[in-house]
């Protein structure tokens, strides 16, 4: 796999993100990295990371780092897991299977989302990595049921409820560029697409874009993608509680995680339930607009429920500085979605590739530079605040 120059020459996600924004649609381009309102939460989960100082140790012998630790009964090589995250392949015709090769080639998990554009199947049989499956209560339970029935079949390792999305956040960039659900064209976006032919020319030869685990449910219309994204939306049930998430996991049978946990209360609901997991994540900035930052509630959420729970922080994560944070307050490992979706969309595979080996170099550098040998000695003693 040859890496294009336009990839290695970026140094960080900041210079994917770049070459993406210059690639994409705006609309599309938009629609990755956006968030709800006035963004304020967007900005505040990464920003926040900025009120803590790292402490370095001298004089360590640092020849030997290792990244690794333990999620989900599942050893993995480095603390970063890749997010579930929809439509993959309308930034990249190479999609989610690209993410989930290079996620287990750097050995971590990946997650697919119920809103992806590959199946559940076709990612089961593309990785043997660790895997899990993202979901949601849908108002159609047999389809929660069938999805869990899937993912068990294709060799998922967990299952992952979102929790946050009892309706859908308002992200105002959609609404102006029209990615919308369903999509509007609007002669601004035709204009917008054309003047990215290498885009159209790869989504016109490319295999159509569909929800592919929701296309069967489909009985009738075009199948298309618009009217696949329409049927979802009207699928994301209001009325999903605590009993639902405990249904979900007694048709699962196995690890079983909670995506969008942001409060004491529910972390320690979640460990009721005997949930395997929580993240603690806000979308990514793309819900509740002034929600806190996922970094700032993790001290609490590891003082209520550390030790009794896994605890994976997501959410404004784009450098290896960030990761160790995380770590360094009780987070059992970290979750991206834009990092690698920048770097998807800035050169397929390869930037995917380049995005998690990026991230990678960046916390095994850390490591060595403040001294510590494994993710176990990245303690509250490395950091202080500012
Ligand atoms: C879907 O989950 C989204 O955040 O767009």
């Amino acid at each position: 796999m040859t890496m294009p120059r336009r990839i290695s020459r970026c140094f960080n996600i900041n210079d994917l993100r770049t070459v993406a924004k210059g690639r994409l649609p705006e609309s599309l381009f938009a629609y990755i990295d956006g968030g709800s309102d006035d963004e304020r939460t967007l900005r505040q989960n990464t920003a926040t990371f900025d009120g803590y100082d790292l402490i370095q140790r001298a004089l360590v012998d640092v020849s030997q780092i290792d990244l690794s630790t333990t999620v989900l009964g599942k050893k993995i090589d480095w603390p970063v897991i890749c997010a579930p995250t929809g439509m993959t392949r309308m930034f990249h015709y190479q999609g989610e299977k690209a993410v989930a090769r290079e996620a287990a080639k750097s050995g971590t998990f990946y997650s697919l989302s119920t809103l992806a554009t590959t199946s559940i199947e076709d990612v089961g049989a593309e990785t043997d990595g660790p895997k899990m499956f993202q979901v949601y209560v849908h108002r159609d339970r047999e389809l929660s049921r069938e999805f869990v029935q899937r993912a068990k079949t294709s060799g998922f390792d967990a299952l992952c409820l979102t929790v946050d999305l009892p309706a859908h956040g308002n992200r105002e960039r959609d609404l102006r560029t029209g990615m919308t659900l369903p999509p509007k064209l609007t002669l601004k976006s035709i204009l917008d697409v054309l003047v990215h032919p290498a885009w159209v020319y790869r989504y016109l030869t490319s295999d159509p874009i569909v929800l592919a685990n929701v296309e069967h449910k489909i009985s009738e219309g075009t199948g298309e993608v618009s009217n696949l994204l329409q049927y979802v939306a009207n699928q994301f049930d209001p009325t999903v509680t605590w009993k639902d998430a405990e249904w979900m996991m007694s048709e699962w049978q196995g690890p079983f995680v909670l995506k969008g946990i942001m409060s004491v209360a529910d972390a320690k609901r979640a460990v009721e339930i005997g949930a395997s997991a929580i993240v603690i994540s806000n979308h990514g900035g793309r819900q509740l607009d002034s929600s806190p930052a996922p970094f700032d509630v993790l001290p609490e959420i590891v003082d209520a429920v550390g030790g009794q729970i896994e605890i994976i922080l997501d959410g404004g994560i784009r450098r290896g500085t960030h990761v160790l944070k995380a770590m360094a307050l009780g987070a059992t490992a970290c979750m991206v979605g834009r990092p690698y979706l920048y770097g998807l969309a800035a050169g397929g595979q390869p930037g995917v590739a380049r995005a998690l080996s990026l991230l990678r170099t960046e916390i095994e550098l850390d490591m060595k530079l403040m001294g510590c040998k494994n993710l176990s000695e990245v303690t509250p003693n490395c950091l202080r605040k500012r």
